[in-house]
């Protein structure tokens, strides 16, 4: 089965349109590829059948399954390492300049099946339990689909997942098993609240945060569209915030104001006044 230019035009329009990704005529066999199984989940006749339903039927809901699809979730835990091991390193700044509120805000944006948000939650219960117990930590995840919110309530990963950069000491200390699978601990759940947000949308109110994870998600928008999300970014941010992005980001050709500083393997940026 094949996708006519029209349709294909059509399809890239309307993921643009409404999640600001942006994708090129190179993806043609991925959109294919990824639109089969919602043909065969629906029972439809052919894919023309379920384009023409996505455009003229009002279908919602199937929209939101092709958007979805057509959306990359690729994510693992403890992703790239370095942006967690620098984390680990910021915690002991942040808890000294945040010792009269005992709060602490961290923020992953685009959270996909929600591997990034357990990962920090994982860290700060590993390496800083005091502040775990002690503090008011929250870990706000949010995602533009649904479908991987759902996942990312129900924090039960396969072994495929866990074995995907999840130490083995973690996994045994954090996780049970559950139907074949691995259900992660509570303390690590209560940890994080998931919420649907889309980048490019209107966003509901937020608290300011100290901490953001913006990773591999800006990869996917134009630069316009990069450039105005980072401006957001840094109203979210207190001043003496501390924002990630992915190894293949960078801010290079976006007018926002952020200092750009080393980590451990990685960069992090601040905000400028
Ligand atoms: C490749 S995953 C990145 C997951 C995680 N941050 C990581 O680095 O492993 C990209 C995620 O961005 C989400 N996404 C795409 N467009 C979005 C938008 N406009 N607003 C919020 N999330 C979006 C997708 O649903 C997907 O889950």
């Amino acid at each position: 089965m094949q996708v006519s230019p029209p349709q294909f035009s059509f399809l890239r329009s309307l993921l643009k349109k409404k999640t600001g990704v942006v994708i090129d005529d190179s993806k043609h066999y991925l959109v294919v590829a990824r639109l089969l199984p919602i043909v065969k989940k629906r029972k439809l006749p052919s894919l023309d059948t379920l384009i023409d339903r996505v455009r003229t039927a009002g279908d919602s809901a199937l929209e939101q399954d092709v958007l979805n699809a057509m959306m990359t979730h690729e994510t693992s835990f403890f992703r790239d390492r370095s942006p967690f091991e620098t984390l680990k390193n910021l915690i002991p700044e942040y808890v000294s300049k945040r010792a009269a509120t005992k709060q602490l805000t961290i923020w992953s944006a685009a959270c996909s099946t929600g591997q990034e948000p357990y990962s920090i939650a994982l860290l700060l219960n590993e390496h800083f339990r005091d502040l775990v117990t002690t503090w008011r930590i929250r870990i706000i995840a949010t995602d533009i689909s649904d479908v991987v919110l759902t996942r990312c309530r129900e924090g039960i990963y396969s072994e495929i997942e866990i074995v995907r950069g999840l130490p083995r000491s973690l996994l045994t200390k954090y996780f049970t098993a559950f139907q074949g699978k691995w259900s992660i601990a509570q303390s690590c759940r209560r940890l994080v609240e998931f919420r649907q947000l889309n980048l490019t949308g209107q966003w509901p109110v937020m608290p300011p945060c100290d901490i953001i994870f913006l990773r591999n998600v800006l990869l996917y928008f134009d630069e316009q569209t990069r450039g105005d999300i980072l401006k957001r970014m840094q109203k979210a941010l207190r001043p003496d915030g501390s924002l990630f992005l992915g190894g293949a980001e960078t801010m290079l050709g976006i007018n926002a104001h952020y200092e750009r500083l080393a980590g451990e393997g990685c960069s992090f940026y601040r905000p400028t006044p």
